[in-house]
């Protein structure tokens, strides 16, 4: 038989957004479709965080942020919290871009690519990233250890990219860890770096499904006040991430960092998050997720994820001020030093 012609869709290219600049999809529903719709909408790409969720609620996510906006977005899956549902619902729903974080792209590209729809992995060094590139993605975000949340990042950011640029060749690049302003990004953008990649930023937004306090934490909080640890292990073990150090941290750290089955209360409830269509779920001590703001229960026991850009967060906003703030920031940067 003569080979039939297959028609592959188009696939959105997400780095032809009006600015470079993406919300990290962070998990837990925390960018979720107000926080995603909102940084469409403003410009800008917006990436859900759907890590921890069950395919339902990451459907009805999905079907939220349709509602909000007709621009482009993406959803962000952990993939050693994934039972492939999720992914599957993401391609089903037909987001324009997955993100992958934390494992082996290969046995996703393939379907992705067949129904239109663009891969992105975040990679922690330069072997990631070359072997995501050559599976085939879209582009590599690089992620530095200043970065808030789970840390693939071996190094700070700005060792990496040199050498990453040399070894990616055509795959577009784009930046996350620490990036807390318009000049941060000009200057990654002058190295040939196409996009950035932001969470802490925009936890601090309106839009933000975190609770106030943690908001407020973030603003209050600079980079010392920051940690990186693997305490907050329950859903998710043995995985570096960056938090806000809090009492249940100190405590834990002044006791001898004891181990998983040694520390105190391991095992007690300490709230619940509301899923919606009645559904909740209980949380652990220690559990990984972040106060999102349908948690109820003993906030101060989650981990408050953030990153060394505390330091450039001045103020809880909404998400279309601190899009034209980093937008002036980085014009008046390439202005200054044209
Ligand atoms: C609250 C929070 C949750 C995060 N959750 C995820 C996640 O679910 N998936 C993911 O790929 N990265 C996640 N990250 C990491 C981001 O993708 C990104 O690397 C990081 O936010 C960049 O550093 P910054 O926070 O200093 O901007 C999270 C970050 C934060 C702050």
């Amino acid at each position: 038989m003569i080979g039939r012609a297959v028609t592959v869709p188009e696939r959105f290219n997400p780095l032809e957004t009006k600015y470079p600049i993406w919300n990290a999809g962070m998990g837990g529903g925390l960018a979720g479709p107000e926080l995603v719709a909102s940084v469409s909408e403003s410009g800008c790409f917006g990436v859900l965080g759907t890590g921890g969720l069950a395919s339902e609620s990451v459907g009805q996510l999905i079907k939220e942020t349709r509602q909000l906006t007709s621009r482009p977005f993406g959803a962000n899956v952990i993939l050693p919290m994934s039972d492939g549902q999720d992914v599957a619902i993401c391609f089903d729903e037909g987001v324009e871009v997955l993100v992958l974080f934390w494992g082996d792209p290969q046995p996703f590209i393939k379907d992705a690519h067949k129904r239109g729809i663009s891969l992105v992995i975040q990679c922690g060094n330069v072997e990631e990233a070359v072997y995501a590139a050559s599976c085939g993605a879209d582009a590599i975000i690089i992620q530095g250890t200043e970065a808030g949340g789970h840390v693939k990042g071996e190094l700070e950011l700005q060792s990496y990219i040199s050498e990453i640029q040399h070894e990616l060749r055509d795959t577009p690049l784009i930046a996350a860890g620490g990036i807390d302003s318009g000049e941060k990004i000009a200057n990654l953008i002058k190295q040939g770096v196409q996009a950035v990649s932001l969470g802490t930023r925009f936890v601090a937004s309106t839009e933000a499904r975190a609770t106030t306090s943690y908001k407020e934490k973030i603003v209050s909080s600079s980079a010392g006040d920051t940690v990186l640890t693997k305490l907050y292990d329950m859903g998710w073990k043995n995985a570096k991430h960056r938090v806000i150090k809090t009492p249940l941290y100190e405590n834990w750290h002044q006791n001898g960092c004891l181990k998983a089955g040694d520390r105190t209360d391991e095992g007690e409830t300490i709230g619940r998050i509301e899923l919606g269509s009645n559904r909740t779920m209980s949380v652990p001590k220690y559990s990984v997720f972040p106060p999102v703001s349908s948690f109820n229960g003993n906030e101060n026991e989650l981990p408050f994820y953030a990153g060394k850009s505390v330091d450039g967060i001045h103020k809880i906003e909404g998400t279309r001020t601190i899009v034209e703030t980093l937008v002036r920031e980085t014009r008046s940067h390439f202005e200054r030093y044209k």
